[in-house]
């Protein structure tokens, strides 16, 4: 059996964002709009065994990292089941979880226990009204489950902000200095033009070469390394622990070493974020595919990953949200 998945293009993907809702408890403006209804129905979800199926057939063929992701992905039911259940998948050594921790105080220390080990937390402001303004959420309960996560002892957890020019890009220090207060690993953003609602956000882009340069004269950046397979590049602040995390899709894409692919709640493979190749595994279970006809599959939708996102030529092309992706 060949342990490892290569595409097209040469790259080895070893890596699952896993979408288990495309529901949100908040309204991030640059992702959700704020009428938005057009979510799936429970019938189009692929069920707990589902999703261990396509897991485990991908994991056969070399994958190794599982992010679970959504929509929020703690407004699933039951999620540590599902974590317990994929834990289990011999040959999956690496199993994270992104959320906007609204629900983190009361789950944190079952995902933990399911075997969570790494957190990634969306968080775009430390001021309470700005932090409504962005989301229609409540800030308190984000602070309140972040420290719930670190008495549970994930680590690392890393906060993500989406970096905006005259929405929150003000707030750069202030994040570091909390980063640095309790130990997170932060990571900054650039808007990406995904769905009507992204891409209304790129106005506010700004990139984060002017971020970084920006920081460089206050503090001094030395190159980090941080363990981990994603796009990120790294520097720590000297003289503290703080790792600071520049991902930049759009000022320096960082396609030729994608590594990732997007299973989405309906059972649809998403081979890039800014592209529409996908390919649908829920017929094809609910068909009664066999196990080794999904190995066949697992493999065929990995030849239609295409060789980059477009958002700067074609910054129309994806009109799905984030939130249905899996971001
Ligand atoms: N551009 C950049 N990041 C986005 N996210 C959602 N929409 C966008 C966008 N248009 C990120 C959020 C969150 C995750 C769901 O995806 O920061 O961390
Ligand atoms: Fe929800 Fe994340 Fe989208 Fe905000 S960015 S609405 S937290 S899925």
């Amino acid at each position: 059996m060949n342990k490892q998945l290569i595409d097209p293009f040469g790259r080895t993907v070893e890596y699952i964002r896993l979408s288990v809702t495309d529901r949100c408890d908040l309204r991030c403006f640059y992702c959700l709009p704020g009428d938005y209804r057009d979510f799936s129905e429970p019938e189009e979800w692929l069920s707990f065994d589902e999703i261990e199926r396509v897991i485990r057939a991908f994991t056969t063929l070399g994958v190794r990292r599982v992010r679970v992701t959504g929509g929020e992905p703690l407004v699933r039911k039951n999620l540590p089941t599902l974590v317990t259940q994929l834990s289990n998948i011999s040959g999956l050594d690496d199993l994270s979880l992104r959320t906007n921790a609204v629900g983190l105080s009361r789950q944190a220390t079952a995902l933990k226990t399911a075997g969570i080990s790494r957190i990634n937390v969306s968080l775009d402001s430390l001021r309470p009204e700005r932090f409504k303004d962005i989301t229609k959420g409540n800030l308190d309960k984000v602070i309140s489950g972040l420290m719930t996560a670190k008495q549970a002892g994930f680590s690392p957890i890393k906060i993500n902000m989406v970096i905006m020019k005259g929405v929150n890009d003000d707030e750069v220090e202030d994040m570091i200095e909390f980063c640095i207060e309790h130990d997170f690993t932060l990571r900054f953003i650039e808007t990406m033009p995904v769905g009507d609602t992204g891409r209304s956000a790129t106005s506010y882009y700004l990139s984060l070469q002017d971020v970084k340069n920006r920081l460089a004269e206050r503090y001094e950046l030395i190159p980090g390394v941080m363990p981990g397979g994603g796009p990120a590049r790294y520097v720590q602040v000297a003289g503290t622990s703080l790792r600071i995390g520049f991902i930049t899709p759009i000022s320096q894409h960082f396609c030729e070493t994608c590594n990732r692919v997007r299973l989405a709640v309906d059972g649809t493979l998403y081979l890039c974020l800014g592209q529409e190749h996908k390919f649908e595994f829920r017929p094809l279970l609910r068909a009664g595919i066999s196990d080794s006809d999904l190995l066949e599959a697992a493999r065929t939708a990995i030849t239609l990953k295409p060789e980059r996102h477009e958002f700067l030529e074609k910054p129309q092309q994806v009109v799905r949200f984030m939130a249905r992706t899996g971001g």
